[in-house]
């Protein structure tokens, strides 16, 4: 009776082994397969270049940040800048191995500044300060290669639908 259960157990143990194996090699297999989807879904995910969020983030609010200083609307100003803020983060974080990202602080200290014109409601300050903001842009552009690319401070709003 012993010599037969470990005739069994010495069958039954690798067999188990054997089945146990098997299984775990299907469940990496699935895992795999489910990586491999993800990863393709990952590769086609679209990201919008450099040129997309300088369109439709940092344009935009560039020029309503001077519109809304233009009529004191500080807490829209506030707001616009914020918002624009967002833009440079975006490229900072999308776009970490182009040269933009590393360019992107040169126009934290123009930003700092209008800040603080913004929250002392400075309208002198705000308007030297977004002039310095505007110049910082078309520092970068020139430093990255784009410097046909050149922007101005607005003197005409384009964003007629919302009152500043
Ligand atoms: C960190 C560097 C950097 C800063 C700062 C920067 N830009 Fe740009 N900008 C670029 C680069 C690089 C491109 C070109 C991107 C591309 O085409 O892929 C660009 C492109 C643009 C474009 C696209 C123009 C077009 O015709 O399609 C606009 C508009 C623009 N920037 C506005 C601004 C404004 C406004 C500011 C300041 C508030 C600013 N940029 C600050 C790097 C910068």
């Amino acid at each position: 009776m012993k010599r037969l259960s470990l005739l069994f157990l010495s069958l039954a143990v690798p067999f188990a082994l054997m089945v146990g194996c098997e299984q775990s090699g299907s469940k990496t297999e699935v895992l795999q397969a489910r990586v491999d989807s993800l990863q393709n879904r990952l590769n086609s995910v679209y990201t919008p270049g450099t040129g997309a969020f300088m369109n439709f983030i940092v344009q935009p609010h560039h020029l309503k940040l001077w519109y809304a200083g233009q009529g004191k609307n500080w807490a829209l100003a506030e707001y616009e800048r914020q918002e624009l803020m967002g833009g440079f983060e975006k490229i900072q974080k999308y776009h970490k191995d182009k040269p933009e990202a590393a360019a992107v602080a040169m126009i934290f200290p123009a930003m700092n500044a209008i800040e603080k014109s913004i929250r002392e409601k400075d309208d002198n300050a705000f308007k030297n300060n977004f002039v310095m903001l505007t110049n910082t842009c078309n520092t970068c552009h020139q430093a990255l290669k784009y410097g046909f690319n050149v922007i101005k401070v607005p003197a005409k709003n384009s964003f007629d639908n919302q009152s500043f």
